[in-house]
């Protein structure tokens, strides 16, 4: 008798620690937070590129090819973030159409990836890069680009074409956006017989910095993941006592009998 009392009494014992990690836990996800891990800030590239530019024809290639969804995903998770060079309406329709019209699928989604490296480069970086004689694109392999500083103007050599960044229009990490003048065409789809230097192209015209949309940020950090933590770690608290009490039960019958 004595026994199956204590086993009473335990078991009382371990429905109040259930009750108060019940109560506890809301309790405590009401408490500010103070700031989790820095989430990276969430930049909607879609977004950003629909109302720059224009960047109608890049952004509709980028959809196309679902190239997209690879580029979204190295802003949203990594720590390298990306740099993407982004032409303009007009320097598709001043590239030879029919040089882009001619590829296939797959050679087009290359192409597009081309336009951008996995990692965050500010334009100050660039004068570093431009020591390194190859810099790898998302395209990977044989798909690099050569940089060259020229006292803060970069030049880009994609070996058939010679172009510059003409604006930022974002540049906060891990999302870095430049306007370039040209289509980057890539010597692995089209070879190394570089066509003669095409006519100088206009002055371009240099855009200020798109502003960065930080309300979209406030609004992602404000769903921060710290709470559903709290949730899950006092969800274990629960089941392991009903686990208990269901074993100190059975004991206590046994005891009974
Ligand atoms: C990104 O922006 C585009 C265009 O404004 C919108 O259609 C899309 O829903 C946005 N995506 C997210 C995840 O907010
Ligand atoms: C990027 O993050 C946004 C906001 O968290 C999300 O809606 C979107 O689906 C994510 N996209 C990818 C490709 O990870
Ligand atoms: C520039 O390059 C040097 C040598 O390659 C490297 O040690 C340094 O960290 C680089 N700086 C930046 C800002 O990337
Ligand atoms: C990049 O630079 C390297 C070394 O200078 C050179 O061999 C290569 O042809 C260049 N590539 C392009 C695409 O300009």
């Amino acid at each position: 008798m004595e026994f199956s009392m204590l086993f009473i009494v335990s078991n009382i014992m371990l429905l109040l620690t259930t009750a108060f990690a019940k109560t506890a836990s809301p309790s405590s996800s009401l408490t500010p937070t103070p700031a989790p891990a820095p989430a990276p800030d969430f930049v909607n590239l879609t977004e950003l590129l629909s109302v720059a530019g224009p960047f109608h024809t890049f952004l509709g290639y980028l959809e196309s090819t679902k190239v997209i969804d690879t580029f979204q995903n190295q802003a949203n998770n990594t720590e390298e973030g990306i740099t993407i060079f982004v032409p303009k309406d007009s320097a598709f329709t001043s590239a030879k159409k029919s040089s882009l019209s001619k590829l296939k699928s797959e050679e087009i989604k290359q192409v597009i990836l081309f336009h951008a490296l996995p990692h965050f480069y500010s334009l100050s970086d660039f004068k570093n890069l431009s020591e390194t004689s190859s810099t790898p694109t998302f395209a990977g392999g044989d798909y690099t680009l050569n940089f060259t500083d020229n006292s803060g103007t970069v030049l880009i050599s994609s070996g058939w074409s010679k172009t510059k960044v003409s604006s930022a229009v974002h540049a906060t990490d891990p999302v870095a956006i430049y306007q370039v003048d040209k289509v980057l065409l890539p010597e692995a789809i089209f070879g190394t017989d570089i066509p003669p230097a095409p006519a100088p192209a206009p002055t371009p015209d240099v855009a200020p910095a798109a502003d960065s949309p930080t309300e979209h940020s406030a609004d992602s950090k404000a769903s921060s993941p710290s709470s559903t933590h709290d949730g899950s770690s006092s969800h274990k608290l629960i089941s392991y006592g009903i686990w208990a009490n269901l074993v100190l039960a059975s004991f206590g019958v046994l005891v009974l009998f």
